[in-house]
This record gives C-alpha cells, structure tokens and sequence, in this order.
C-alpha cells in the first residue's frame, strides 16, 4: 500500500491552500490560457453541447477549474478528487448541486483501490500530479488509463522537469519575468520582484516531484493512450495528455 508523502504540506493541513487560491492567477504562468486550452480540449473532443458526460478532477483543489468547465458545460456531471479536507470544503462552497460527486481521498490511496473500469468519460488534472513520483505518476496514468471509457480524454496541466540545469535556469526566469509582466498589466507594478524567490521555494521543497515532459509522454504513449502531445508549454508549465 502506497503511503501518503508527509512532506506533503497539502495533505498536512499547513495552510498553504488561502495563499495558493488568492494567488494563483498571478503565479501560475498562463493559467488562464491553460484552463481555456482544457476547455477547449473538451469541446474540440466531444462537441460544444455535453449531457451527462462523467468528468473527474484529480487534485481538485478549490474547485475553480471544474468551476469554469462547468459554466461552459452544466449538464456534465462533475467529480472532483482531493487529499486537502480544507481544499475540498472551498470546493464544496463554490460548487452546490446534484451533479457535482466530492471525493476526499489522497492520490496515493486513490491509486490503492481497485480501478473502476470505464467510469468516466474524461479526466483532467490542473498542478496537483507532480506531487506524485515518476514510479507513481505511472500508476496514475495507469488508472487514469482503466477507468475512462474508450474513447475518453485525460488532460494534464502541470509543471514539468526541464531536460538540463541550464535549460532549467531559463524556464525559471521565463516563470519570474512573466509574473512580473503579468504584475504589471494588471496594475500592481508595485509588487514586482516580490516572487523572484518562488522557484527556489518551488525546487526545494520535497513535496514538488516534477517529472521531465518527453517521459511523461512515453509513458501515456506506452500506456495505451492515443493521440499523445503536449498542447501548450510556457517554460515548466505545459498541457499534455491523450485519448483512450
Ligand atoms: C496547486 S493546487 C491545484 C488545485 C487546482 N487543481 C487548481 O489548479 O486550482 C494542488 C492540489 O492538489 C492537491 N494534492 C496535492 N497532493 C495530493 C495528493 N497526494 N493526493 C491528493 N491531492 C493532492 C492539494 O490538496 C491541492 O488542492
């Protein structure tokens, strides 16, 4: 049995979450561009009116990705998967009603049960998977593999691990000048520099396990999946994934 990682301040209860949800527009690279890029993903595969479709978010967090999936498809039927129990309860405020499932339960313990084979028509996942080692990040694209329907989309939004130390110092400036820039677009000018430490916060804390993109690829590739590509990269922040 899998065991959650107790450096894992999410599953902690350390309140990292207030901050992330506060932050997130300005520190996550393109993050509006990406969770358009997975909506349009869904509408590009199953068309631009859904019924009943069943999605599942890993990693759910506050529930603001399913928030805006939902807006543009409401007769889905939502379910939204998280360790954090403060996660899920933001989850639970922001979205009521009978077609949203909340699942409270780590990925580790996730990937303990059975697989239901066939579950869901799609799965998407927004900066939560990389908390899983590549020896777990298998098993997950192995599940997720298991429990779409033929046919389903799986959809990743995650940082990634550059292929060198020299690329990777780029892709973390690339990270801080855009924070910068976006800082500055939206009238805060007077915080820029403030995150020029979020890289190296993010490199040192054990929790972050990000793995390199083409790996990830090959593995969904090796996996069965189809269709196989990354969408979008913005330095470490890619879009990737594939068809059952
Ligand atoms: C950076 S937040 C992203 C939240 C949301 N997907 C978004 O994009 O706004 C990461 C989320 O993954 C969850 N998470 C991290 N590690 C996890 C694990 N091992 N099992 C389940 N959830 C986990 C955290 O609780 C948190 O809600």
């Amino acid at each position: 049995m899998a065991k959650s990682d107790p450096t894992n301040t999410w599953l902690s209860g350390d309140a990292q979450g207030e901050t992330y949800v506060a932050t997130a527009d300005v520190i996550i690279v393109e993050r509006r561009r990406t969770t358009k890029l997975l909506l349009d993903l869904f509408r590009y595969h199953f068309g631009d009116r859904q019924q009943g479709r069943h999605i599942l978010d890993l990693g759910c967090g506050d529930g603001a990705i399913t928030e805006q999936m939902r807006h543009c498809q409401p007769d889905n039927v939502y379910h939204l998967l998280d360790g954090s129990a403060a996660m899920l309860d933001k989850a639970r405020q922001r979205l009521p009603g009978e077609t949203i499932h909340f699942i409270q339960q780590t990925f580790e313990a996730y990937l303990d049960r059975a697989p239901e084979d066939a579950k869901y028509d799609g799965i998407f996942s927004s900066n939560a998977i990389h908390h899983l080692d590549f020896f777990d990040k298998g098993r997950m694209y192995a599940k997720v593999y298991r429990e779409l329907k033929i046919g389903g989309l799986f959809v990743n939004i995650d940082v990634v691990r550059p292929t060198s130390e020299r690329s990777e110092q780029w892709q973390f400036q690339m990270w801080v000048d855009w924070i910068d820039e976006t800082l500055c677009r939206n009238g805060m000018g007077n915080e820029v520099g403030t995150y020029v430490q979020l890289p190296a916060q993010y490199e040192r804390k054990p929790e972050n396990k990000p793995s390199g993109l083409f790996d990830q690829l090959e593995l969904l590739h090796k996996m069965g999946f189809r269709d196989v590509d990354c969408f979008y990269k913005y330095g470490i922040f890619a879009v990737f994934g594939g068809v059952k």
